[in-house]
């Protein structure tokens, strides 16, 4: 939520700084970290050599008289060699998975140390299942695995000498492994005191004559560079390990474009690191950081959160990459040719553990991702509405002011949100009683309108025995502890801090005991003055500390099991995040589903929360980037995503903030929040008419809330992405791939391209297929190509542009509300948009929103559909659950689904209030259900096929008579 430069203006209490651009010098290049310059300097040496004519060989085989099958053979194991270093021992180890997911393991044997190892199993949901079926072979070059359908094959080969992984389907190269050579896995060593004489002196020609060159140095190079310690600005980083780091090539041969690894402000077809016209001087950064003021466009600055997966498409397939490492990462991207692409990653320490995923369609890489760490999880349905945040809402009488507002204004709101100001000296959990002397009676206030409160809880911990929190992390010997081994301490926001060690074990229960609101059973503290409304916000996980180098943790701090910090660091934040998942979900009986939004998180962290771009900033480029990183996120497994409405910093004028919106209101995650610099900008402070367009696309979101939380149920038990990008829906599509300005909401067929410009009026949006297209607020009918085809679409403030893809039907409730709670019974609208071969369909989700009744059946989950002969369009209404119960809702088997659930019932009499059918080719000359007859209106314009744009034909029935429960057919007669 805010920056070092604020921090500094509290504690000085000097004027509030102006907004400046982020202090990149803060923050390190690949350069100023040894382990990222003896990374790029290898691959730069491979290239020379390969320049000069030399060949470049790779010193790992694979020795064929080790390998053991294993598991009925779908795995193997077999000892890899170095030929620099004999001596040393590396075990290989890959296993085949059920799904065709090909893990690849290797880690040095008997070394002095053992390298750090569970990446994996913190990502992991679970321990995957090996393939019953597939089987290596031992050949006299290669061991194989061949597996999938006939036409559609899949060959994994592990090659001897030099050690080469590579994947094919269909003959072609997905994904090769150390294809370039550049696999180095830095083993444990002895520190030697070196003779100096041994490095060669570049400059005098004389010197360099006798001077003796290491004899592995055409691949380690000459130096012992940062192998023990290395000192970057004020701060020396001790390595009583030494150096431990990992390289590798990845590289996608038949693949032009690449996405994922998040979270970096750029484009979601990622730009090139290396190579001629590279966009970036620098690789990817993977490393948490609290990047105050973020530039909109870096690579080297990593954002946050990180996420190891790498996703390679092209026309033909997809594939993707996940690396579970959780030190500090670099990734050089380039492309060699349009239509291949090159990976170098650096990693700091840990294992080599990688997960190649064959695909071959996006959709298939997101299963095999969620079957690895899990899909997001199925959020409290308020969660999906709008939320209210600033830093800071001052008192209880500030929210109760707002609330008032809101409602004056009749503006739909569902969460406001409270930071850190409402702790006493920022002990989390602990009330600033002067501002917020009764909560209870404020969070009662807040919940009289079925709406919730979202509180901070940071992860520094105040220094102080007069914070219990503290005092019993301290007893329970539960922090953090420095290189000395004494409890860590660092400078954050409650001034000197201790933060709780979460890869500990013994801290998941205790911490969780911290929210029991009804009290603790042991009696000691808990924080009682809170309620069932108030759920979770963890900023600051990464961790943020503002004398730290980086403003993070000393990399030689120590964690549980003698782990350093630089072992860990990615993780870090997604444990705290987990651990107040389970807080919160476990504090009543029977368990509630918990809301907790991470700033910092990494591969699995959607299994329990929501995230957020961090500290945007108040400008256009910031509203743009937010785009392709929701994108980039939600390709990664977190879908749950969205970037602060109005920009965290600055004060946006009433077009921005207004644009904002509508990016908000078509983001996962939908949270206007503000620095504490900033003017007061909640909407119903804007002037007419941005007011009243705000008020509208707010309400928008809540009318569209059945197709988010709908879209949200699929991605829960698919891993399908939330918001799609345009590869995605239509991978074919060439022209689409690198779009990401534009993408879809779930399956519904909407299409957003929201407007991040001044003064714009209209837009173009890519159609990527042979299809109509209609404007969602005027019915315009637009027509796409195979190849795909821009088409201007007007983009007047009050509606940002807003497709409906041909083909779909799409439920919304059309009542404004003060807040989602309050629409459980109204009715729906269905709007039923016909493609060009006359047919549509769409699905329905709904449970009660907060508990976990779903999984024991308590839902509805309907599919409409229209179908067309010559004559008729029939729309139905089918119940989509009792056909596929055990795919219906997340995590659990249905044995059986009765359509006759509670949740069922207590939707009884909920009403279909109006269907509309857009593109008819002509008025229907009846519309009856059964053997009512309908009325009706029929507005003339285009029908859905043909070739022609302009306002499509529109039908509309009131009141059918149809139920959101029940089976029903509806027939057009034409
Ligand atoms: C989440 O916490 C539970 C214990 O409460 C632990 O077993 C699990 O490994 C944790 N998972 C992650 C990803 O942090
Ligand atoms: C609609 O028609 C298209 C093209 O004929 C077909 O691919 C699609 O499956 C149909 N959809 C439904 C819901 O019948």
């Amino acid at each position: 939520m805010r920056s070092l430069a604020a921090a500094l203006w509290l504690l000085l209490l000097l004027p509030a700084p102006s907004v400046v651009a982020v202090k990149e010098q803060d923050f390190k290049k690949c350069h100023e970290s040894s382990f990222c310059r003896r990374g790029r300097a290898l691959a730069d040496r491979a290239t020379e050599h390969v320049k000069s004519g030399e060949k470049w060989k790779s010193p790992y085989s694979l020795d064929a008289s080790t390998i053991v099958l294993e598991d009925g053979g779908s795995r193997f194991t077999g000892r890899v060699r170095s030929s620099l270093y004999p001596e040393i021992k590396f075990e290989l180890d890959v296993r085949v998975h059920e799904d065709g997911v090909v893990r690849v393991r290797m880690d040095e044997k008997e070394g002095l140390r053992k390298r750090y190892d569970e990446a994996a199993s913190w990502a992991l949901l679970k321990e995957p299942v090996l393939s019953p079926s597939s089987k290596w072979s031992v050949g006299k070059k290669e061991v194989k695995v061949v597996y999938g359908a006939k036409k559609d094959q899949v060959e994994v080969t592990v090659e001897f000498e030099p050690l080469v992984v590579r994947m094919k389907r269909n003959g072609k190269d997905q994904v090769v492994l150390n294809g370039q050579g550049l696999l180095h896995m830095e083993h444990f060593k002895k520190k030697v005191e070196k003779v100096e004489a041994e490095v060669p002196v570049v400059e005098g020609e004389e010197t360099q004559k006798v001077v003796q060159l290491p004899p592995n140095s055409w691949f380690e190079g000459v130096t012992e560079d940062g192998w023990w310690e290395e000192t970057w600005k004020t701060w020396t980083d001790t390595k009583p390990k030494g150096p431990e780091s990992l390289s590798l090539d990845i590289n996608f041969p038949n693949h032009g474009h690449v996405y994922g690894i998040p979270q970096h402000a750029t484009h979601l077809d990622l730009p090139t690191t290396k190579g001629e016209g590279a966009s970036f001087n620098d690789p990817y950064r993977l490393y948490n950081g609290d990047i105050f003021e973020y530039p909109a466009s870096s690579s080297s600055l990593s954002l946050y959160g990180s996420i190891p997966i790498i996703h390679a498409h092209s026309a033909d397939s997809t594939v993707a990459v996940f690396v579970a490492v959780a030190s500090e990462t670099w990734v050089d991207v380039a492309h060699p040719t349009q239509k291949s692409t090159e990976t170098h990653w650096i990693s700091e320490s840990g294992i080599l553990d990688i997960f190649l995923l064959p695909g071959p369609t996006p959709d298939q890489v997101f299963g095999q991702y969620a079957r690895l760490t899990g899909a997001v999880q199925l959020p409290p349905h308020w969660s999906l509405a709008y939320h209210q945040c600033r830093w800071n809402y001052v008192s209880s009488d500030d929210i109760r002011g707002v609330q008032k507002r809101f409602d004056e204004e009749d503006i739909p709101v569902d969460v406001f949100w409270l930071d850190i100001e409402y702790s006493e000296e920022h002990k989390y959990m602990i009330w600033e009683k002067k501002y917020f002397p009764d909560p209870i009676d404020m969070l009662n206030d807040v919940a009289a309108l079925a709406r919730k409160m979202v509180i901070i809880v940071d992860p520094h911990i105040k220094r102080t025995v007069d914070y219990p929190v503290y005092k019993e992390g301290q007893e329970l010997d539960l922090f953090v502890k420095n290189k000395q081994g004494n409890e860590f301490e660092g400078w954050c926001w409650s001034g000197s801090s201790a933060w709780i060690d979460f890869f500990n074990p013994n801290s998941w229960e205790w911490y969780k005991q911290l929210y029991k609101f009804n009290g603790r059973e042991d009696g000691k503290w808990s924080w009682t003055e809170s309620t069932s409304t108030v759920h979770i916000w963890n900023d600051m996980n990464e961790p943020a500390i503002f004398n730290g180098p980086e403003i993070t943790m000393e990399k030689d701090s120590i964690h549980y099991g003698g782990w350093e910090h630089r072992d860990v660091h990615n993780i870090n934040g997604m444990l705290f995040a987990n651990t107040t998942s389970q807080a919160v979900k476990e504090r009543t009986t029977p368990y509630n589903r918990p809301f907790v939004l991470t700033r910092s998180y990494y591969a699995g962290a959607q299994r329990f929360a929501a995230m957020w771009t961090g500290d945007n900033m108040g400008t256009w480029e910031h509203m743009a980037v937010g785009i392709p990183m929701v994108l980039s996120n939600s390709i990664s497994g977190m879908s749950f995503t969205g970037a602060d409405v109005g920009g965290f910093f600055g004060n946006p004028e009433p077009e921005m903030l207004t644009r904002w919106y509508f990016v908000g209101a078509f983001s996962p995650f939908f949270r206007a929040h503000a620095h504490i610099d900033t003017k007061r900008r909640e909407p119903y402070l804007l002037a007419e008419p941005y007011k009243s367009i705000v008020r509208e696309i707010i309400r928008l979101r809540y009318s569209l809330l059945p197709v988010w939380y709908t879209a949200f149920r699929e991605s829960s038990v698919t891993g399908l992405p939330v918001t799609r990008p345009q590869y995605v829906v239509l991978p074919k599509n060439e022209a689409g791939f690198s779009i990401d300005d534009q993408y879809y909401v779930g399956a519904s067929g909407l299409l957003v391209k929201p407007i991040t410009e001044a003064g714009i009026t209209e837009t173009t949006v890519h159609i990527g297929e042979d299809q109509v297209y209609y404007d969602f607020y005027t019915g315009h009918a637009y027509r796409g190509s195979v190849k795909g085809k821009s088409v201007t679409v007007p983009a007047p403030l009050e509606r940002g542009p807003l497709l409906i893809r041909g083909g779909s039907i799409l439920p919304s409730r059309d009542r404004p509300r003060r807040s989602s709670a309050l629409m459980k019974r109204d009715p729906f609208t269905l709007k039923v948009a016909l493609s060009q071969s006359g047919n549509a369909s769409g699905e329905l989700y709904l449970d009660d929103g907060e508990s976990y009744d779903h999984r024991e059946g308590n839902f509805i989950w309907r599919e409409f559909v229209a179908e067309s002969t010559k004559k008729t369009v029939t729309i139905s209404s089918k119940d989509l659950a009792s056909r596929n119960p055990d795919s219906a809702v997340d995590g659990v088997e249905l044995a059986i689904y009765n359509g006759g659930n509670a949740f069922a019932n207590a939707l009884d009499g909920v009403r279909v209030e109006r269907i509309v059918v857009l593109g008819l080719k002509n008025k229907p000359t009846k519309v009856t259900l059964g053997k009512a007859h309908l009325e009706f209106t029929f507005k003339d314009g285009m029908a859905a096929a043909g070739n022609k744009e302009g306002v499509a034909s529109k039908l509309t029935v009131k009141n059918p008579g149809a139920f959101i429960t029940s089976d029903w057919s509806i027939v057009l007669e034409l």
